[in-house]
């Protein structure tokens, strides 16, 4: 098989948790070594929840730079911003004239949305359709996302059957998913899945005392220091478990089974190795922060690159349609 192609979108609705990093990016880093990496900050997507411009801005620049300092080569990567190859709101249309509303209607953040009783925008309604032209665009083979966006690729792969069925054509390359199952669900300060919907997450480049701040004020139960806890269910240690090296992790474990050290301990312990385990991304982070014009080329190639992809499907999908010759 040719080199496959790998396409994920990350949505800029604010900072990157720790839960964005493991869940997303660093195995989204990793793929660029094992095909052709296609990235982009989708931000169309964000102006579903995200109504300030200036915050969108900063955020969608903030990821980027994130994605760069994490890892991400962009001479082996393509990484661009998601409006700045507009041709994916028009395969949005034309993806949109044939999905059936009933399964946009079973999708769980529309559904989530009812179910609290909120008025869900048709943006949101029709999320998973732009997602699903982030996908189709490109003739993506392998979509790396979270567990919670499984049922988007999903709905993906069912608007590109029929469109491909409806118009007698392999215009479009059917995706998988690709969920990491070890790291998808990554704990959050009170041992809820960290998700910036639950206000318990740790931010990936923190400020130090405001990191420290957090891993102190980890809930945890109230066993007292001199008797075994349970490694199971303990966000110090599911985090550790991220960051620290298999030794140390052994002994965390050891040491929560028969008892003796404190939950204190341990929280410092994980501030500590999770310290240290970002360092590297943050000097390189505030050096790519430094010259902006630098994150502005890398986008603009970016862009570039893309759209030259999305130009070539758009001629296909535009004649299977007939709205070109
Ligand atoms: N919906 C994804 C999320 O919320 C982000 C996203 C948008 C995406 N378009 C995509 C992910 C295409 C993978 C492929 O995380």
């Amino acid at each position: 098989m040719a080199t496959p192609r790998i396409l994920s979108g990350i949505k800029p609705t604010g900072k990157l948790h720790l839960g964005n990093y493991f869940g997303m990016m660093r195995p989204a880093i990793e793929w660029q070594e094992r095909g052709e990496a296609f990235y982009f900050i989708a931000d169309y997507h964000a102006l579903t929840t995200v109504h300030d411009p200036n915050a969108l801005r900063e955020y969608s620049r903030g990821i980027a730079l994130d994605f760069l300092a994490c890892g991400l080569d962009p001479q082996r990567a393509v990484i661009w911003r998601q409006s700045d190859v507009p041709e994916v709101t028009e395969l949005t249309w034309l993806l949109s004239c044939v999905t059936p509303m009933p399964m946009l209607e079973n999708c769980h953040a529309y559904k989530d949305h009812l179910s609290r009783e909120k008025t869900p925008s048709h943006g949101l309604f029709a999320y998973p359709v732009l997602m699903a032209a982030d996908i189709l665009l490109f003739d993506s083979n392998v979509v790396p996302v979270g567990r919670d966006q499984k049922q988007h690729v999903e709905v993906t792969r069912d608007i590109a059957n029929i469109f491909n069925r409806l118009y007698k054509s392999d215009i479009f390359v059917i995706p998988e998913p690709s969920i990491l199952p070890a790291v998808a669900t990554i704990p959050g300060l009170d041992g809820q899945k960290m998700s910036k919907s639950y206000g318990n997450t740790i931010e990936l480049f923190e400020e130090e005392n405001a990191l420290r701040k957090k891993v102190m004020g980890i809930i945890t139960d109230s066993t007292p220091v001199e008797q075994p806890k349970d490694p199971s269910k303990s966000s110090i240690l599911g985090l550790y478990r991220l960051v620290a090296d298999k030794d140390d992790i052994a002994e965390m474990e050891e040491e929560f089974r028969i008892g003796g050290v404190g939950y204190g301990d341990f929280k410092k312990r994980l501030f500590a190795v999770l310290w240290e385990y970002f360092a590297p991304f943050r000097r390189r982070r505030s050096e790519l922060a430094s010259d902006s014009s630098h994150l502005d080329r890398v986008l603009a190639n970016g862009a570039q690159r893309a759209r030259a992809v999305a130009e070539q499907t758009m001629k296909r999908v535009r004649a299977a349609v007939g709205i070109s010759q």
